[in-house]
């Protein structure tokens, strides 16, 4: 067997958690490969929603183990509640959760460089959600990190007091004065304790080398599905950065963040939004600063499901898709939220950029950093509700010919059609 990989395509919030849940039906294994509780993926059904930041999002099929991998980087505060929530919700998570005892830690006081980082780049910030993301990953690859399978070291106290001196005195070099800011509404020592709280709770998830029990699993032809977080365009290395996160978000990113090796990677499954949204700073060429902007935020609720923030909305930018479809090697795609345009006449795409008086659909270097201006071709709307459609039969014409078009630009197909945020509002074809 091999791992399929589903991830996305535009700038994060593509709907990843809903279809992941959906598929969780058909897989053994559910394992996040990368981030941390930056993501925030929401499942809605039997008329609750449910958003998840760390935990996979096969949780809630009782028969699916769900693999946190030592790509992923958790925040023991962040864990614990979402443990809570889900019990709330008459799921004993402990039942099939594991963790890689190799993912980092994210410390509180990465939150505090998370945020003096921001504050120092003035104008430039990234839009960070502020969950210690950057700092993390830096101390990973810096090899100073703490890893989950550390917490039980006898000398666990002492490495953590002796990395937060060293982000403490990294953070006041810069001038700014670390405990002016809380964390999530709390002091910096308060927080502390509940982190270590939180760390007791954390000990009752059981870890694995997860390297291990996926590529067993494999062999004793069980089923996996890697679940990404962010997306395509938020790539350490191939997003616009520096508005970028820390991780890689893509399909290579399955391999490193799960210890699988490239020729155990099967389907590449690439979900994106009918249109396109971005939280946090950074280029977006087909930006709506305007009444349809408005109109895709309020008709897609497109609020972040980690800060709240609004999301910047705009319509479907082909090379960029294009970009990503190439990136990842996706070969299938699934198109979300193409209900919230059936308010629009006339739906637009993004065909090419308008750079330097030149025509390109390359997403260059340059080009990425440069105001490029999109060219676009319109499409008739479909202004016909959606969200009741069961079938592919059900869906209008239009529709069709904006689902044909995309995979004729992509030349990949849509294997599905999501046309609500209920797991049932899905559409195989
Ligand atoms: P993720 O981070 O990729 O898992 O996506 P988020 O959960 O952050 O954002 C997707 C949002 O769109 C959530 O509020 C979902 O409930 C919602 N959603 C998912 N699919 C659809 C859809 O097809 N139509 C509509 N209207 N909402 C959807
Ligand atoms: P999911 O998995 C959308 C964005 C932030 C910011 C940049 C860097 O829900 O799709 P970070 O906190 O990583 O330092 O922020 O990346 N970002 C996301 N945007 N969805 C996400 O996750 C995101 N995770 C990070 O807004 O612009
Ligand atoms: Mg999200």
């Amino acid at each position: 067997m091999k791992v399929d990989v589903l991830l996305g395509l535009q700038w994060g919030d593509e709907g990843k958690g809903k279809i992941v849940d959906v598929l969780s039906a058909n897989y053994d294994i559910i394992a996040r490969f990368q981030g941390g509780p930056n993501a925030g993926h929401t499942l809605e059904m039997d008329g609750f929603k449910h958003v998840l930041h760390t935990i996979p999002s096969g949780i809630f099929h009782s028969d699916t183990l769900n693999v946190i991998g030592n790509g992923v980087i958790i925040d023991p505060f962040i864990l614990k509640k979402e443990i809570g929530l889900l019990k709330g919700r008459g799921i004993n998570p402990f039942d099939n959760l594991v963790v890689s005892k190799r993912a980092h830690l994210i410390l509180p006081s990465h939150r505090l460089l998370d945020a003096v980082n921001e504050k120092s780049r003035g104008n430039e910030k990234i839009g960070s959600t502020l969950k210690g993301i950057g700092p993390t990953y830096t101390d990973k690859t810096a090899r100073n990190g703490i890893r989950i399978g550390d917490i039980f070291a006898p000398d666990f106290r002492d490495r953590y007091n002796h990395l937060k001196d060293l982000h403490l005195k990294t953070a006041t070099s810069t001038g700014i004065d670390p405990t002016q800011f809380s964390i999530d509404g709390a002091s910096f020592e308060e927080y502390e304790r509940q982190w270590f709280e939180a760390i007791e709770t954390v000990k009752l998830i059981k870890q694995v080398d997860s390297e291990y029990l996926i590529n067993e699993a494999l062999k004793e032809g069980k089923s996996v599905l890697a679940e990404g977080a962010q997306g395509t365009l938020l790539d350490v290395d191939f997003g616009s950065y520096p508005y970028v996160t820390s991780s890689s978000t893509i399909s290579a990113g399955v391999c490193t963040g799960l210890g699988v090796s490239p020729n155990k990677i099967g389907k590449i499954i690439g979900v994106f939004k009918a249109y396109c949204t971005r939280v946090g700073s950074g280029p977006f060429p087909t930006e709506q600063i305007n009444a349809d902007g408005e109109q895709m935020r309020d008709l897609g609720h497109e609020f972040g499901a980690t800060t709240g923030r609004a999301r910047r909305c705009g319509w479907l930018d082909i090379p960029a898709l294009n970009y990503s479809v190439m990136i990842n090697g996706v070969t299938e795609l699934v198109i979300m939220k193409a209900d919230v345009l059936s308010c629009f006449d006339k739906i637009k795409v993004c065909t090419a950029y308008k750079f330097e008086d030149q025509l390109t659909d390359k997403l260059s270097y340059e080009a990425v950093q440069a105001e490029v201006t999109p060219v676009y071709e319109e499409f008739e709307g479909w202004k016909s509700d959606l969200t009741k459609a069961k079938t592919e039969s059900a869906l209008p014409d239009s529709f069709i010919n904006y689902i044909k078009y995309i995979e004729k630009q992509t030349g990949v197909g849509i294997s599905m059609v999501s046309v609500g945020p209920d797991r049932l509002q899905t559409i195989e074809r």
